[in-house]
């Protein structure tokens, strides 16, 4: 039996094996590693990509968040708003610029932050004497964009900066009624990308990028990841070694290109899985009008989760769980002394969510033969909820949390 990939990066390399080939002998020649003439290619293409300003390119995208934090002036005593369902590495950035990560659950149709939970959170707090938060980080999780519109016009009411996390958001944007797209990223006073290996735009080790309009703020980002350098032994202030590889560079330029294309194809295999898959008894991902989805992964949702996880590893498909434990319940969150039912929506997504394979290289036999195995799994469920046991991810509770 054929593995199928959760992620396919063997195929994508094949694809762009050529032009990685030629943007690395033009790094070999040129001898510039950290910075120099591939760094800044490439941060000018991708900002024409997104249509913004600047695209500064950094270490990663944790060192993203951090340095665009940082330089929107949030330090020790603030508090950052964001949610409890993403990767840890948005609560750690937030953690690492002194500031205090404070949690509002997500959206059951979105899984990205709740605008009625923020607004509610927010009136909440406005009615006590301290102080209030100071910026937030909205996270476009899986690919799909949190809901701007209304997060902008209640950030503008409560004085909030925001800072987007765009780690997994590579092209996803919002469509506007003159047909034309605009980006994940390019909305708050800045936009975090990551290019781990996995992502859409993926580089060949660590890197990441902020992106901004704000010509002031991207001054001041170059300076903090490049030791507050203003010239070459002079320092504005302490800053960080948080610069772009030259070879990520070249690996990232090389697929920038393929990038809208390969996300184009993602969108296909969504649309796919969305046609043979079991919507009685999974919960499949949306796109709430004119949002755009860069499909980093297709989480579908269900309280049967661990019976089709068992069946897609018998059947050789790779699949994952993002994310098991939510943030406000992980060790490294305990100072904020959060415990179970704080944010049930998330908390449920924990429970319940399954990662299918999902990437540009996924044939329609491989999704085809991924809901066939998932369907098969769920025979015997089917059974027991024809018995009158009705329990979906959406209708009922989720089952007891394991721990
Ligand atoms: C939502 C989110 N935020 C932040 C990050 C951090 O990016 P990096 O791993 O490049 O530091 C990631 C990476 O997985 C992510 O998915």
């Amino acid at each position: 039996m054929r593995q199928i990939k959760f992620v396919d990066l063997a195929a994508q390399n094949a694809e762009i094996q050529s032009d990685v080939e030629r943007e690395l002998a033009q790094v070999h020649s040129g001898c510039a590693y950290v910075g120099g003439v591939a760094v800044e290619a490439f941060e000018r293409e991708f900002a024409q990509f997104l249509g913004v300003r600047h695209a500064i390119g950094v270490s990663s995208g944790t060192d993203a968040l951090r340095l665009a934090l940082i330089a929107a002036g949030i330090g020790p005593g603030d508090q950052v708003i964001t949610t409890p369902m993403t990767f840890i590495a948005t609560a750690a950035a937030i953690h690492q610029t002194g500031a205090r990560p404070v949690f509002v659950d997500v959206d059951p149709e979105t899984c990205n932050i709740s605008p009625r939970g923020l607004r509610r959170y927010l009136e909440r707090r406005a009615k006590t004497t301290a102080r209030s938060p100071r910026a937030m980080v909205p996270v476009h999780l899986y690919g799909l964009p949190a809901a701007m519109d209304e997060i902008e016009t209640i950030a503008r009411e409560f004085g909030l900066k925001i800072i987007e996390d765009a780690c997994q958001a590579h092209g996803a944007g919002w469509r506007g009624t003159d047909g034309r797209t605009v980006m994940a990223g390019t909305r708050g006073l800045a936009g975090c990308f990551s290019f781990y290996p996995g992502k859409n735009l993926g580089a060949w080790g660590e890197a990441g990028a902020v992106v901004t309009n704000d010509d002031e703020l991207a001054d001041r980002i170059r300076m903090l990841r490049d030791h507050g350098r203003i010239s070459h032994y002079a320092h504005q202030e302490f800053g960080y070694n948080a610069r772009l590889d030259a070879i990520q560079a070249g690996v990232l330029r090389a697929k920038l290109g393929h990038l809208a294309e390969w996300n184009e194809r993602r969108r296909k295999a969504a649309r796919l899985y969305r046609k043979l898959l079991d919507r009685e008894i999974l919960k499949l991902p949306e796109e709430p009008d004119g949002a755009v989805s860069a499909y980093h992964l297709f989480v579908v949702r269900t309280a049967a989760r661990d019976l089709i996880r068992e069946a897609l590893i018998r059947n050789e498909i790779q699949c994952g769980i993002h994310y098991p434990v939510p943030l406000h319940l992980q060790p490294a969150c305990r100072e904020l002394g959060h415990s179970p039912g704080d944010f049930p929506v998330a908390e449920s997504l924990a429970d319940t969510a399954l990662s299918l394979p999902m990437h540009p290289h996924l044939t329609e036999t491989e999704v085809a033969r991924v809901a066939q195995t998932v369907h098969d799994a769920l025979a015997g469920y089917r059974e027991l909820l024809a018995g009158g046991l009705r329990r979906t991810a959406t209708s009922s509770p989720p089952p007891p949390r394991r721990r």
